[in-house]
């Protein structure tokens, strides 16, 4: 049996261990994937650096320092910079792969969000698709070394109070604000995200963040995380099983009941 493994921070909110279990099951796939919790990626992977450890799945705060700790990657995921799954090859070398972006570029059309990890995938998928883009986030030069990469714009955090979008400009939200457990948490105000007109999460834990609830209260359009987990879970699951079609109505069917 192979074991694979979450690891993120916080990780019980995560609904992967659930999608994934029953998702190996059902192709009869002989593996099982565990929640990890984490502190340090290196020393984690130091520590489950035994062969029967053949892939992760990197969240939350991990997926950038993800970048250093993989022998070799994906052309996409160092485009990037950020990766959610590592796979162990039979030599012991760690590849990093970034399914992430692909989720979000169903969403998005032209973005606007966190610079961490996910900010960089989202980033990187409205670009791909001739969007133009705006990175805000908390820590400034994250939001500036971000934007210069794609060719954007750089704002604080906090500028979004008064950065008025065009029209036609999604919000997406790449920040951990509103996630489980400090569900109180959102981006922006209610005020200013009333100027957008589609606003989209990718945090799916809770399913409704406040952010998109308090998008649905001014009549903005709401996107759930949950479309970009599953399909991000749909890259990784065929990255962990070397190529097997992923059960997406399973997956649609899990995610449905169980986010
Ligand atoms: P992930 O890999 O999932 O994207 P990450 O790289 O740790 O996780 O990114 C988390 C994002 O949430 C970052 O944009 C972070 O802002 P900083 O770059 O300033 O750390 C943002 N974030 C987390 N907590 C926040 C808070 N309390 N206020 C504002 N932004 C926050």
């Amino acid at each position: 049996t192979k074991v694979l493994g979450l690891i993120a921070n916080p990780v019980k909110q995560s609904k992967s261990p659930i999608l994934h279990n029953k998702c190996l099951q059902s192709v009869g796939y002989n593996a099982v994937y565990l929640p990890l919790l984490g502190d340090n990626l290196a020393s984690f992977l130091e520590t489950y650096s035994s062969p029967d450890f053949s892939g992760f799945s990197c969240s939350l705060p991990f997926k950038v320092d993800a970048v250093k700790c993989c022998d070799e990657h994906d052309p996409v995921a160092k485009s990037i910079g950020a990766i959610n799954t590592i796979i162990r090859r039979p030599d012991g070398k760690l590849v990093g792969y970034n399914t992430d972006y692909i989720g979000a570029i169903s969403a998005i059309e032209d973005g606007i969000g966190g610079a961490g990890g996910a900010g960089k995938a989202i980033a990187y998928g409205a670009k791909e698709k001739g969007a133009r883009v705006v990175v805000a986030n908390r820590t400034y030069e994250k939001a500036v070394s971000l934007a210069n990469a794609i060719g954007g714009q750089a704002l604080r955090l906090a500028d979004l109070e008064t950065f008025r979008p065009e029209e036609g400009m999604i919000l997406a939200n790449a920040t951990s604000l509103g996630m489980y457990p400090n569900t109180d948490g959102t981006p922006i105000s209610k005020k200013a995200l009333s100027f957008y007109d589609m606003v989209f999460d990718a945090v799916y834990a809770p399913k409704v963040t406040r952010l998109l609830r308090e998008a649905e209260e001014c009549g903005v359009k709401v996107v759930s995380g949950v479309e970009m987990f599953i399909r991000q879970a749909i890259g990784q699951f065929e990255h962990f099983t070397g190529g097997i079609e992923a059960p997406e109505s399973l997956m649609r069917e899990i995610a449905a009941k169980y986010t």
